[in-house]
């Protein structure tokens, strides 16, 4: 009985592991930045409202980006984070 119980709960994390690891992986275009933004981003949300939202000029993202984060002061991984979002994410793509 408890054997079964186990097995079940186990079988229920595989099953959550792998569906929240797809989601997270699977919207999001390769390139640089993209591993920086996914640790500084996800802090708050999933990555699905980057990819749900519209889309934003270079200027616009930069402003998201200090708002939300401090990565400013890491003028690299800024750039990086701005770069990518701003050539897979431009308005309205
Ligand atoms: C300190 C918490 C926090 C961090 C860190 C954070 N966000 Fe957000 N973000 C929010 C909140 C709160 C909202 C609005 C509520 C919601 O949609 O979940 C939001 C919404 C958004 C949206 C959709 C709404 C809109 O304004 O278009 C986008 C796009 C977004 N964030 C991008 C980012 C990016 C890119 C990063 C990383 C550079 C980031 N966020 C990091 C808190 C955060």
């Amino acid at each position: 009985m408890l054997t079964r119980l186990l097995h079940r709960l186990a079988q229920a994390l595989i099953v959550f592991g792998v569906s929240t690891g797809l989601a997270s992986a699977w919207p999001m275009p390769k390139g640089e930045g993209l591993k920086t933004l996914r640790k500084e981003c996800t802090r708050c949300h999933a990555l699905r409202n980057i990819v749900n939202a519209d889309g934003r000029a270079r200027a616009e993202w930069e402003k998201h980006v200090v708002d939300m984060t401090d990565i400013e002061r890491r003028p690299e991984a800024m750039k990086a984070v701005v770069d990518y979002l701003t050539e897979h994410f431009p308005p309205g793509y």
